[in-house]
């Protein structure tokens, strides 16, 4: 068994409007696994939106569910490419568990390209209002927290399948994979 033998999973994580639900499609199809998506996967769960989770019972209720839901989700027998949420990465027991089932793939992004890609979705609570200010707040507040991830990538210059290319080659060169 090689050290790396528990990582069944590709786990993306970054920040809103980095691209982890398309590079995530991408790469399933190409390893020929499931591709999941732990907010979709939670609102089909708890049967209701994310703004009305964050709207009747607040983030930290919001916060428990997604740690719930991201247990559940890595702890699936086959290889899955999980997108999580930006911010799932935010409690530690979210990030260990990550770690430990999977190979985390941090996908980053500059505040000007988000703003242009999730800026007017109104299914994003904590951009809700002003987007122009909320995003390099946040970005601010979380400069570190991908920092756990094995794998880090810049994806302004690149396409979504130079992403998953990249991710792909790491993949290959982890033993066993
Ligand atoms: C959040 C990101 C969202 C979603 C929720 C909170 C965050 O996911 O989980 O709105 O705290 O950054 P995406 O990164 O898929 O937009």
């Amino acid at each position: 068994m090689d050290k790396h033998s528990t990582r069944k999973h590709i786990v993306l994580v970054g920040f809103m409007g980095t691209g982890k639900s398309t590079v995530s499609h991408l790469l399933a199809e190409r390893l020929g696994c499931k591709a999941i998506d732990t907010d979709a996967e939670l609102e089909r769960r708890e049967g209701r939106k994310i703004r009305d989770i964050f709207a009747e019972q607040g983030e930290a209720a919001f916060r428990k569910i997604e740690t719930s839901v991201l247990g559940a989700v890595l702890s699936e027998k086959e290889c899955h490419v999980i997108a999580t949420g930006g911010g799932a990465v935010l409690a530690a027991e979210n990030r260990e568990l990550m770690s430990s089932h999977g190979l985390v793939v941090a996908l980053k992004a500059d505040p000007a390209c988000i703003i242009e890609r999730v800026g007017k979705d109104a299914a994003r609570p904590l951009l809700q209002g002003n987007p122009e200010v909320w995003v390099p707040k946040l970005l601010e507040d979380r400069k570190h927290a991908y920092d756990f991830a094995h794998l880090a990538i810049e994806t302004a210059p690149l396409t979504a399948e130079q992403v998953a290319d990249q991710i792909w080659e790491r993949w290959q060169q982890e033993a066993g994979n």
